[in-house]
């Protein structure tokens, strides 16, 4: 009889001297880039996709290679190749710079596996997650007995608040029949939403022609009156509205919707309440900010996204929920192969989320949260205010720019616009700002458009930018859009 052949366990050996030794030599690598963060330029040197793809060859290696030759090769190749999100001039985005302990926590949690799964199995991890979620809950003025169920971010948060929605409220057992199980089902946020919340319609059968984009007041805030109407319509219409979403702190002005009045909308109407808090719901923690969430606590469900504002490295999202039931009715599933053994005193991860294996995410938020204590993040968020106002402030006075709204929180948006500059010129300057500060990599701002015309956007959760990179980012792109705006000048002249 042949045996089969047994595995030979050392081919995968590594010794744990071996381990110590690229430990040590990765967390050097961490700290040389910590000790001077804005070392590297924000943007990395182009590269072609033939210049990438030909470092790292066509076919796997057939023959191992010694680790710490390859670890040598990323710092060369891998580093450089990635933006620098330790810089303190990224403003950009929603781009926060990421502490670097819980960073390096992951590298634990994955080599030993740790991971959110059965709690007969892995309940320190699942505690974890559990604990994490009340914590951000409390942080936000969620109730404290919230569900919460860690992410990858802000999108797979969104998706998972729409899809309890779908299955709670469509009035069908929608596991089974789908959405062709009934009438179409409608679901309605601002213009200014984020473009996962269309991207969740899309994925959960709903249809992105389903969203009703409401239009925004002055201070680009969902406006209930058009809400209503539109729930009014589409009821009228035969359809059966489910959603609503409110945002808390929108992508392009941080604006936050008007939490309270939009949740007597979707009580008065039976329709479920999501908040998209991902960006704005941790400004709860600046107690000036914290009248703009009232009816924030009112919401079916919540998304919190700490990989933003809490600097937290990826990927951290969380999905908060009142009713931990409505994940398991959207999720909930029973494998046969996993139903033995007894977990019955506690909770498996798996059925309140799509995904069977996954990473611990919570563990580094709950590092983040006992290294520095909530009040830092508080007083960060606060001065992350401040800058925003302090810049609105500043460029008022300032001739060459135009601010376009009054931050409600981090994210201002404003205009380079010397006096005399023609609209039309000030629009092609404004436009071509952003790729020429990426060019000199000292400042990251994002090119936008607010009300039709392009802005340049600023969006302060970075907890290294100070008051003075703001400053010099206001130098910076005068410099550049004066180059630009005397380039426009010339032309005109020229024609
Ligand atoms: C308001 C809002 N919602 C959702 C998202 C998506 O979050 P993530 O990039 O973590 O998936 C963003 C991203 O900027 C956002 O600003």
């Amino acid at each position: 009889m042949t045996m089969p052949g047994t595995p030979d366990p050392h081919h995968l050996h590594v010794d744990p001297e071996d381990v110590r030794k690229f430990g040590h030599r990765m967390v050097d690598i961490v700290v040389e880039h910590l000790a001077d963060p804005g070392g590297r330029p924000v943007y990395p040197p182009p590269r072609t996709p033939a210049e990438a793809a030909a470092l790292l060859g066509r076919t796997p290696p057939w023959e191992g290679s010694d680790p710490m030759a390859l670890l040598e090769r990323l710092r060369r190749d891998l580093v450089p190749a990635s933006a620098n999100f330790l810089h303190p001039g990224i403003m950009a985005w929603v781009a926060a710079t990421p502490l670097p302990l819980p960073g390096l926590l992951d590298g634990l949690l994955g080599a030993l596996r740790i991971f959110p799964h059965a709690w007969k199995l892995t309940p320190g991890s699942i505690q974890m997650e559990l604990t994490v979620g009340r914590w951000l809950a409390q942080m936000v003025g969620f109730p404290d007995d919230a569900f919460g169920y860690v992410t990858t971010g802000g999108t797979m948060a969104n998706l998972y608040g729409l899809a309890a929605a779908r299955c709670d409220r469509a009035g069908w057992d929608m596991r089974e029949r789908g959405v062709a199980g009934g009438p179409g089902l409608t679901v309605y946020a601002s213009e200014h939403a984020h473009i996962c919340i269309e991207q969740s319609l899309a994925l959960l059968g709903l249809g992105t022609a389903n969203l009703r984009r409401i239009a925004l007041d002055e201070g680009s805030r969902l406006r209930c009156d058009l809400l209503l109407a539109a729930i009014e319509r589409d009821r009228g219409d035969g359809l059966r509205p489910i959603c609503v979403v409110g945002t808390a702190g929108t992508t392009p002005t941080g604006a936050v919707d008007p939490l309270d009045a939009i949740a007597d909308v979707a009580q008065e109407n039976g329709l479920w309440y999501h908040v998209d808090g991902s960006y704005g719901a941790l400004a709860a923690l600046d107690p000036r900010k914290r009248p703009l969430f009232a009816g924030l606590a009112r919401a079916d469900s919540l998304a919190v996204d700490p990989h933003k504002w809490l600097n937290i490295p990826f990927e951290a999202g969380c999905i908060l929920v009142k009713d931990k039931a409505c994940l398991e009715r959207a999720f909930g599933c029973v494998p046969a192969y996993l139903s033995g053994g007894d977990s019955s005193a506690g909770h498996d991860h798996w059925h309140y989320g799509f995904e069977l294996t996954r990473a611990d995410r919570a563990t580094k938020i709950w590092l983040a949260l006992s290294q520095y204590g909530v009040r830092a993040f508080a007083d960060m968020v606060s001065a992350h205010n401040d800058l925003a106002a302090g810049l609105h402030g500043l460029l008022l006075l300032d001739p060459d720019f135009e601010p376009v709204h009054v931050p409600s929180l981090s994210v201002l948006c404003f205009r380079y616009a010397p006096r005399g500059l023609p609209d039309h010129a000030v629009d092609r300057v404004n436009g071509r700002i952003e790729g020429q500060l990426n060019a000199r990599g000292r400042v990251a701002v994002a090119g936008s458009a607010f009300r039709g015309r392009p802005v340049l956007r600023v969006c302060f959760v970075n907890h290294r930018t100070s008051w003075a990179d703001v400053l010099a980012a206001v130098e910076e792109i005068r410099e550049v859009g004066k180059g630009l705006a005397d380039a426009s000048r010339r032309e005109a002249a020229a024609v």
